[in-house]
């Protein structure tokens, strides 16, 4: 049963299938209003549960709005008022909702809850985000990137800031469709080794360097993310901004890159934080394409979950 826990262990062919088939999705739409279902009904008489045990936007509305666009129906459940946050076990959690709908998508903390969930459910789990990963972002993001400028593969990614769980699906995604990825940001704060020797041995290049000046040269796309994640302690936020201010996405960064890169952010922004206005709101920026892409990407991830 394909479940769709992160980039690195989904097959490379499903992996542009996935993309390819958002695109031509989204084209088939064109302007539609939002409520008008597509053509197909692929998830019609499917449920699908989404529980978040974090806050969300994006995730939650579009993965709410894909899944009605396709003919299906959802719940959208808060880990905190369900059992699982008093007690009960992640896979009798898993069994009994198995039971009850065809596909679950689960934001959480842990990595160990969502490989749990897959494990026990009989039907299909998805990864909206965990502590490490966030693969759903990067397949909205690998969308973005090939609209505007085509094969992502063979180009230089430059990732500005914390290596946290964007970041490590970045990394999976150099190796699954072959592109660059630079990491520009402090020791400290250095994505996980595993992730990038993972994506080397897929024959990506992967560099860390420390100067982000130097990081960004030849850049075809620049991307950063908030200095303080959902799973971060609030305690560690002055030592954080401390860590990564020299690393925030302004104009003069974004100087160094190539002319026609690209600048990215999965939202949501802090703004003057991480990336300046004149860069989120620049002709650079396809940050609300991204956004829109989760809607397109997850419909296909779904689609590919349940072999429809
Ligand atoms: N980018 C992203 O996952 O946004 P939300 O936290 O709003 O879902
Ligand atoms: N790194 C961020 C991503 C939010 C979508 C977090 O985990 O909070």
């Amino acid at each position: 049963m394909p479940h769709f826990l992160d980039i690195h262990t989904t097959d490379k062919p499903a992996l542009r299938g996935m993309i390819d088939q958002a695109r031509a999705m989204k084209e088939a739409r064109n302007g539609l209003p939002k409520a008008t279902p597509d053509a197909d009904q692929p998830l019609r008489n499917h449920m699908v549960a989404l529980i978040f045990e974090k806050p969300s936007t994006r995730t939650r509305v579009s993965f709410d709005v894909g899944v009605r666009q396709m003919g299906g129906q959802t719940m959208v459940l808060s880990g905190k008022e369900m059992q699982l946050g008093h007690g009960e076990t992640i896979a009798d959690t898993a069994r009994v909702l198995s039971r009850y709908v065809d596909l679950i998508m689960i934001r959480t903390f842990e990595e160990t809850v969502l490989q749990e969930l897959a494990e026990y459910a009989s039907v299909p789990v998805i990864n909206g985000l965990t502590n490490r990963t966030h693969p759903c972002q990067i397949m909205a993001d690998i969308l973005t990137y090939e609209e505007h400028r085509g094969p992502i593969k063979g180009r230089k990614v430059v990732w500005s800031g914390d290596g946290n769980n964007v970041c490590a699906s970045f990394l999976h995604a150099a190796g699954q469709f072959g592109f660059d990825l630079t990491f520009t940001g402090p020791e400290a704060l250095d994505p996980d080794p595993e992730f990038v020797a993972l994506a080397r041995a897929e024959g990506a290049k992967i560099e860390i360097i420390r100067d982000p000046v130097e990081a960004v040269a030849g850049a075809d796309l620049v991307v950063t993310d908030t200095w303080v994640s959902m799973h971060d302690s609030q305690s560690n936020r002055e030592r954080r901004h401390n860590l990564l201010r020299a690393y925030q996405v302004n104009d003069a960064l974004m100087a160094q890159a190539k002319p026609d890169a690209l600048f990215m952010h999965c939202l949501p922004a802090h703004r003057e934080e991480e990336v300046t206005n004149a860069v989120m709101d620049g002709p650079q920026s396809v940050v609300f394409d991204e956004a829109e892409n989760r809607l397109h990407a997850q419909k296909a991830v779904m689609r590919y979950c349940l072999g429809l």
